[in-house]
């Protein structure tokens, strides 16, 4: 049985002052066996033989708890009540232990509040009286103490403890009483076992925080901790840690979290700024943007938000005005300009157009940009050319300009020399479409000379062309007309026709015959390409072959020609790497198409046939070019001929 002191719980064992209630350690005396002399509700007993201290001890320890250790007045009057009386007297749980009365149970000396010594005890007559007895029931002194040798033999006076490892519920202090225990219930529990605990209100977890509370058998009950934090950007208002103190009260309230403020906003000048605030003026995830009066540009962002930090996400935007540089309308034109902000400001367009006769070298219309500046340089106007004239032969030219030699405005006189006449307009002026209001004229003899006189130069049949002439006043003589064509794949360059005129001069020169133009040909790596051209750079009669590096198969025609219609004849190949298939072996040497099956089943037919063919007239028998094997396709010799 465990000791008074080895007993897990905790329970007060002190020396008592007489005249307190408490008790603790008690012992009873007891008959060994039959005598159960025991007490009624008394946890006293007592060995019905007389035994040494230290086997009354042994004897308390095993069957009890242990000898009576601490007693008081009303204890020590109950077991002088309640024991009978023994010669010898009994054994207590005092003993002398280095020259000290110690409580043996709690090995704590005796205190002289806690004396009960008979007078004139103790006297320790053969100097080895070293334990203790009390006098139950003796005439003189009763229930007072003696010190005795302690192999003297005497009854074992014994307590039984009613506190036990689950008394008051662990959750006090087991006080031992005569026959029962109280409980001293530790801070925070009440009840008469100690059961029930103080608990404070429960506290809900925060809002935009968290909340964290020490283990405890019961919730919220008393010398629970919780602890706060707030989320991030929210701040802590109030005490972060909080307990529940015996009064089943928290030692302070619940904080709450306050979004973190960031600082106060203001609309910047000439701007406007709207917020929204989920948590507060300025706080933590408010939000302001921005926006510029009319014409000012926003620079900066265009939102800011209140970040967990406490700071906004940007500065404060500003609004800007924004010019270009003004501009001036073009010389010879006019300028139209939208400024919807100001002149020449941000969002100005001006649009330019010229005066008639001039045309626009430039942007028809600028922007002025955010950043400042038009979208390009301004416009001019530039006044219209016409074709440069020159003096006609046996006369002369004037020209008066307004805007530049032969430009709009321009006028030009022309005269011829005495004894000859002007034949067509004698001015002509530069129009705004940029054409003289006639062809210049030229210079007649004014004496008619004799039509028959009138020898024209010989003309020539151009190259690659026809010419046929009807002379009507001699070979080449006035009013001889020549009509001129050219053959299939040319075009005519000049006048169709000629006439002699009196001059002794053609309307204009022999035209010539020129190569209608194919497009022109572009390789690509790795094709190579061969050009004949007879008759120009891909022109009427060009040839073109193509060749694939070593390795690589020619996919397409080989040779295209420039036709008279200005088309090519064949489209460009291409080079194809890998293995032939037989499909593609068999048009590479012979051009036959067909179906796959069906040229091998031809081909491996047409090579047996050959073979027979051969075999008949030495293989020298052309076979008819279309295959009359009754498979798919056609074959020529060409695709025998190239596999011999
Ligand atoms: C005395 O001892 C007996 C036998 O062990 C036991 O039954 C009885 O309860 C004890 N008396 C008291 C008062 O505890
Ligand atoms: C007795 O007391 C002395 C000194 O006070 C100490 O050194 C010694 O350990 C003690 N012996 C016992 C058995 O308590
Ligand atoms: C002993 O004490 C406990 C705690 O105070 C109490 O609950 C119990 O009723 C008592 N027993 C008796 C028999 O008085
Ligand atoms: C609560 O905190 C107090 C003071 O720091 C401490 O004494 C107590 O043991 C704590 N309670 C728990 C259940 O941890
Ligand atoms: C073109 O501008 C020049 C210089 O301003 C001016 O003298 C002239 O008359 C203008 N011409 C026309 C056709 O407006
Ligand atoms: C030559 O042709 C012109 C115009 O066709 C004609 O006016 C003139 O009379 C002709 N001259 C002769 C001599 O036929």
């Amino acid at each position: 049985m465990a000791s008074c002191l080895k007993t897990t719980w905790s329970w007060r064992v002190q020396s008592v002052v007489f005249g307190t209630a408490q008790l603790l350690c008690f012992s009873a005396l007891m008959t060994e066996l039959m005598n159960q002399n025991e007490v009624a509700a008394w946890t006293y007993n007592y060995s019905s033989h007389a035994y040494t201290w230290s086997v009354s001890r042994n004897f308390c320890k095993r069957y009890y708890t242990d000898l009576v250790a601490i007693q008081n007045k009303n204890e020590i009057t109950y077991l002088n009540d309640a024991i009978p009386y023994y010669q010898a007297y009994y054994w207590i749980g005092i003993r002398k232990i280095n020259n000290t009365w110690t409580w043996v149970g709690t090995k704590k000396a005796l205190t002289e509040e806690a004396e009960n010594w008979a007078d004139n005890e103790p006297n320790n007559k053969k100097n080895n009286q070293d334990c203790v007895e009390i006098y139950i029931k003796r005439s003189s002194a009763p229930g007072k103490w003696n010190d005795e040798p302690c192999g003297r033999r005497k009854r074992a006076l014994c307590y039984t403890a009613s506190c036990h490892d689950t008394s008051c519920s662990k959750q006090g202090e087991c006080v031992e009483t005569i026959g029962n225990y109280s409980c001293s219930c530790y801070p925070g529990f009440y009840g008469p076992e100690c059961e029930y605990a103080i608990t404070c209100e429960p506290l809900e977890n925060l809002v935009h925080g968290s909340m964290e509370c020490s283990l405890s058998p019961r919730a919220f009950q008393y010398n629970t901790n919780c602890s706060f934090r707030c989320a991030e950007g929210f701040e802590l208002r109030g005490a972060d840690t909080v307990r529940c103190a015996d009064g089943g009260q928290w030692t302070a309230p619940a904080p709450v979290c306050q979004a973190l403020p960031c600082r106060d906003l203001t609309a910047p000048n000439k701007a406007q700024m709207s917020c929204s605030h989920p948590l507060g003026t300025f706080k933590y995830q408010s939000t302001c943007r921005f926006s510029c009066d009319g014409g000012l540009l926003l620079v900066g962002a265009s939102e800011l938000r209140c970040l967990a930090t406490g700071a906004w996400s940007a500065p404060s935007p500003k609004c800007q005005a924004i010019t270009c540089t003004p501009l001036l309308s073009p010389q010879n034109g006019t300028m139209t300009c939208v400024q919807p902000l100001g002149d020449s400001s941000y969002k100005s367009t001006c649009q330019f157009t010229c005066d008639e006769g001039f045309s626009l070298s430039g942007p028809e219309r600028l922007d002025c940009t955010p950043s400042g500046h038009w979208t390009g340089s301004p416009p001019m106007c530039e006044a219209i050319r016409c074709p440069e004239l020159s003096a006609p032969e046996r006369g002369s030219l004037h020209c008066s300009d307004v805007h530049g030699e032969f430009n709009v405005g321009s006028t030009c006189q022309f005269s011829c020399h005495k004894g000859f006449k002007l034949e067509g307009a004698n001015n002509v002026k530069c129009t705004a479409s940029g054409r003289w209001t006639a062809l210049p004229p030229t210079c007649e003899g004014i004496a008619p000379a004799p039509t028959a006189e009138v020898r024209c130069p010989a003309l020539l049949t151009p190259g690659q062309g026809t010419m046929s002439c009807r002379h009507r006043l001699g070979i080449f003589g006035l009013n001889t007309t020549c009509y001129f064509g050219c053959k299939a794949g040319f075009t005519l360059l000049g006048d169709s026709a000629l006439r002699c005129r009196p001059s002794g001069r053609w309307t204009a020169v022999t035209p010539a015959c020129r190569a209608v133009k194919c497009s022109k040909l572009h390789i690509t790596e790795p094709i190579r390409m061969n050009c004949s051209n007879p008759w120009g750079n891909f022109s009427y009669g060009s040839s073109c072959t193509f060749h694939c590096p070593e390795g690589q198969l020619l996919n397409g025609s080989v040779r295209t020609a420039c036709q008279e219609n200005g088309q090519w004849s064949a489209a460009m190949p291409t080079c194809q790497a890998g293995p032939l298939t037989i499909q593609e072996a068999l048009t590479y040497f012979g051009g036959a198409v067909a179906s796959t099956t069906g040229l091998v089943m031809g081909g491996t037919l047409l090579a047996l046939l050959r073979k027979r063919f051969r075999q008949k007239d030495d293989g020298k028998s052309p076979l008819n070019p279309q295959s009359h094997l009754g498979t798919y396709g056609v074959f020529t010799n060409a695709a025998f001929d190239a596999n011999p």
